[in-house]
């Protein structure tokens, strides 16, 4: 039974419901409406899910006002500094760090499983060429669970676990193909003996032809930018997963569904954005013509890269990648790069304009890690493939959160029907 209550009078009938605020170990409590439709005959509404907890979760905490974020109750900054992507895959699954014996289990259970199916190599050959690498993570990621069938009972939790590695090895494997296909090269197979990212930028950037030489630099940004993609609750694309394994369908198929939820411009195609976008400006004496035109109502061209819908103060994984972009800039000597000068320029006039400080739209994460991506050498289109890469670990580990759940049952959200009432069907003649 909950502490507190929060009594709600329905005016038509005069009737009451104390309803239970439940609270939870960071940040607001929320009120147990479960029983709402059954007291009041109502829904509650919601669009865009400003004011509704979907779930209990364990996993990640946002304080948007204060701009906090945690994952499993460490500051995303700590982890950004001191960790690496491995371990914080970890922390998300586990809900513990590793020690040092599991630290290595996990490093090479999950460096054991990075090839995919050689007969999943035909499927790419269907693609265009020109096809959107992200299209092709869609269609390649629910294609798994068609190689998988020995660990598709989700009922199961070994199963369970054996899908989540999988993925998790897999899904870079998958990614750096889609480029490789895109631009005509061999795919180049990974390789157990390379670090996580290192493998990933291997897969990417190495030709059969030729030597590749992994940055130092390069890797470890990158191995910043997954770790601040990592997770963060219950945002569109964690939601998707959460909504589609619900039905019972296998992880797959349910990470394949988050892969499209995040494509979009609001959310993880926003990277991708950011670049196009400064590419469109052109240049640092373009930029107030696109400030104006940001804040114009009548418009509905925005920054992108700018605004977040929890973040109202400063998103904190911004201010790590800040920082990185800076310094990735400088040590590979790209500061004076026209598109990077341009990028900071806007960052600077944005942050100084009235409209921006008083909407709260502070530069977001995708501003920066477009900015960083780009500077390593990563194509624009693969921007969100790489988010994707790094949100694996919290789609996962937000799905066997649910699942494992007792009471967890097929999420079903309600309406507000404004249709037409009830009529009767007219034959073609009468209408
Ligand atoms: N440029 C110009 N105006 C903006 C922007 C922007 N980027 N973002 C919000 N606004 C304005 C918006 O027009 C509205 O103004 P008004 O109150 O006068 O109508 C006000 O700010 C509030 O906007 P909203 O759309 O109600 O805010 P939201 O919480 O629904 O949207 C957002 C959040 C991220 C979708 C939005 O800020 C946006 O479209 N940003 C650009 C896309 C982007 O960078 N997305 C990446 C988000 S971070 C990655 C992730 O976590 O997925």
């Amino acid at each position: 039974m909950a502490n507190n209550t929060l009594t709600i009078r329905d005016n038509r009938t005069g009737k009451e419901l104390e309803i239970p605020i439940l609270e939870g170990s960071e940040g607001p409590g929320v009120v147990d409406i479960a029983k709402f439709y059954k007291e009041f005959g109502l829904f509650t509404f919601d669009p865009g899910f400003r004011s509704t907890a979907s779930c209990r979760s364990r996993i990640t905490f946002i304080d948007g006002d204060e701009g906090i974020l945690l994952y499993r109750g460490y500051p995303i900054e700590q982890l950004a500094e001191q960790s690496s992507f491995l371990e914080v895959c970890y922390l998300l699954l586990n809900g513990e760090l590793p020690n040092k014996t599991q630290h290595d289990e996990f490093v090479k259970l999950v460096s054991e499983h990075t090839m995919v199916h050689e007969q999943m190599l035909f499927f790419y050959r269907g693609y265009r060429r020109d096809a959107h690498p992200m299209a092709i993570m869609v269609g390649m990621v629910g294609a798994l669970s068609a190689f998988f069938h020995d660990s598709l009972d989700i009922q199961n939790p070994r199963h369970r676990e054996v899908s989540a590695f999988r993925m998790l090895a897999k899904i870079p494997t998958i990614a750096a193909y889609s480029y490789k296909y895109s631009v005509g090269q061999p795919f180049v197979y990974p390789q157990n003996r390379l670090g996580y990212v290192e493998n990933f930028l291997n897969m990417m950037f190495s030709v059969p032809c030729d030597d590749y030489k992994i940055s130092s630099v390069a890797a470890r940004a990158l191995e910043q930018v997954l770790i601040l993609h990592a997770d963060h609750e219950q945002n569109a694309s964690t939601s998707t997963v959460r909504l589609a394994g619900s039905s019972g369908a296998n992880p797959f198929a349910a990470i394949s569904a988050g892969i499209g939820a995040l494509w979009g411009p609001a959310h993880g195609g926003a990277n991708e954005a950011v670049l196009l976008m400064l590419e469109q400006i052109g240049t640092v004496e373009r930029i107030p013509e696109f400030i104006k035109r940001a804040k114009d109502p009548d418009d509905p061209f925005r920054l992108m890269g700018f605004g977040h819908r929890v973040y109202k103060n400063y998103d904190p994984r911004a201010k790590v990648l800040r920082k990185a972009a800076h310094d990735v800039l400088e040590d590979l000597g790209r500061g004076d790069d026209p598109l990077f000068k341009m990028a900071l320029a806007l960052e600077r006039i944005a942050l100084e304009d009235d409209y921006f400080i008083k909407k709260k739209l502070y530069p977001n994460v995708d501003f920066y890690s477009g900015v960083i991506q780009s500077a390593i050498g990563i194509p624009t289109n693969m921007f969100t493939v790489i988010f994707a890469v790094a949100r694996t670990i919290g789609w996962i580990s937000q799905w066997m959160e649910m699942i494992s759940e007792e009471d967890h049952s097929i999420g079903r959200p309600r309406q507000l029907y404004i249709g037409a009432k009830q009529r009767n069907y007219l034959s073609l003649s009468q209408r």
